[in-house]
């Protein structure tokens, strides 16, 4: 009944009872079509809702579309319901609201096997990144906020399946646990199962292919799997990849060195030196690198980059490295892409190195919101091992750090016992 200290679905008795369901179906919108271009999270919790639906519980969602630290971009979840509905095969209610009189009322008139998306919660400023990091409200502070205190009282259980949201520490995802007998989804099962197996017995040789711009993510995991023995060699790309360079005292141009400042990642190549002094054989950096120039590819080799052009790709012969190096390997792990994959001109890089993770035999885990793009984006979803939906969380959960969601979730085993 229990996983991880944490109670699983079976542990609940749903029968006419109201569920409050935290998911992450954060995915990337189209604004003027005003629709979801990418399904994957939103599939991921189709199990947890219609298995809830299935023995006759009345199932509230509450979830968040956008960011404020890093996007600015929240959006009403309307776009979400079509694809839910669509999915699940039945219909889904949506109230623009998240714990106002209209959400309330719509809650109470729910029927067993019925299901209730609530507006996106983020849109309140206590569930936002910014207040989280300001206020620093404990789990039990967090058990008094407003959509706590509303919400809760209306609810028998509370479930959470949002892994890819398991760092954040914020009343939908850490505060009801105080209140509310609490299990994880089947989502949220699998993710934590499989990324812990990866992470304690790995089989090797175990690479971990590293991209992308989100550096402090990046430079967080690499440390951390590198320190714990995890990987037996990180593969670098993206402007990861650039500020290893970088650090490495290579010259990859004013271009790109420019671009490492504005971003303030510049911090990064000092961080980045030590690592590479202590592991710098297990660190596999680019050996030649891509350009546009004209909307046209160029590519050079290291030691020759040019210097008024933005590398934003890997080039051929480190794109044929990484594949042997990944078709060899038993465990792959990839988060971040090679370059701008979006633009045919600079996607070669992950494109060659994506096809590599389909073909090997090893088992591969694609991680982050971008990597899973990559995959959709080339159809290779089908031959990856596992597509894990969390990014910031997967990273965390490596890092071997307790997660916010996880300490509540174990919170909620001890003092709602269901057994
Ligand atoms: C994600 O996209 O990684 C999750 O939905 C969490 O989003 P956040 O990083 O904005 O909290």
């Amino acid at each position: 009944m229990k996983k991880f200290g944490i109670y699983t679905l079976d542990a609940l008795d749903v029968a006419g009872k109201t569920v409050l369901l935290r998911v992450d179906i954060n995915e990337p919108i189209d604004r003027a079509a005003d629709r979801v271009t990418d399904d994957t999270r939103i599939r991921g919790c189709v199990p947890t809702i219609a298995e809830l639906c299935d023995r006759g519980a009345k199932v509230v969602i509450m979830a968040h579309q956008g960011s404020d630290i890093e996007y600015k971009n929240y959006y009403t979840l309307r776009p979400h319901v079509r694809v839910l509905e669509q999915l699940l095969g039945s219909k889904v209610q949506f109230i623009a609201d998240v714990c106002g009189p209209a959400a309330q009322d719509a809650i109470r008139g729910l029927q067993p096997g019925e299901v209730l998306l609530l507006d996106n919660v983020r849109f309140m400023a206590e569930e936002q990144t910014l207040f989280e990091r300001s206020l620093k409200l404990t789990h039990e502070q967090q058990a008094d906020t407003l959509v706590v205190r509303t919400l809760a009282p209306l609810a028998d259980y509370y479930v959470c399946d949002a892994f890819a949201a398991a760092h954040r520490d914020q009343p939908t995802l850490c505060g009801f646990e105080q209140r509310l007998p609490s299990a994880m989804g089947r989502l949220f099962e699998k993710e934590y199962s499989v990324i812990s197996s990866l992470m304690e017995a790995p089989e090797r040789p175990c690479v971990f292919v590293l991209g992308g711009a989100k550096i402090a993510d990046a430079f967080l995991m690499m440390q951390t799997v590198l320190d714990r023995g995890i990987a037996d060699q990180v593969l670098a790309g993206g402007v990861v990849a650039n500020i290893l360079l970088a650090a490495k005292g290579e010259q990859i141009g004013a271009a790109s060195l420019g671009f490492i400042k504005k971003q303030g990642y510049d911090g990064f190549i000092q961080t980045a030196a030590p690592l590479l002094e202590k592991y710098g054989e297990k660190i596999v950096l680019p050996v030649d690198l891509a350009y546009t120039e004209q909307g046209k590819r160029g590519e050079a080799m290291v030691g020759r980059l040019p210097d008024d052009k933005m590398l934003v790709d890997i080039g051929a012969q480190t794109a044929a490295k990484y594949r042997e190096i990944i078709l060899g390997a038993q465990t792959v792990f990839v988060n971040g892409p090679m370059g701008i994959f979006e633009k045919q001109e600079t996607e070669f890089g992950t494109k060659a190195v994506w096809q590599a993770l389909a073909d090997t035999a090893g088992y591969t885990v694609v991680g982050g919101g971008d990597s899973v793009t990559a995959t959709n984006q080339y159809g290779l979803g089908p031959q990856m091992g596992y597509i894990c939906t969390g990014g910031g969380a997967l990273i965390r959960f490596l890092s071997g750090e307790e997660l916010p969601v996880v300490r509540a979730l174990r919170h909620a085993a001890e003092v709602f016992p269901l057994d």
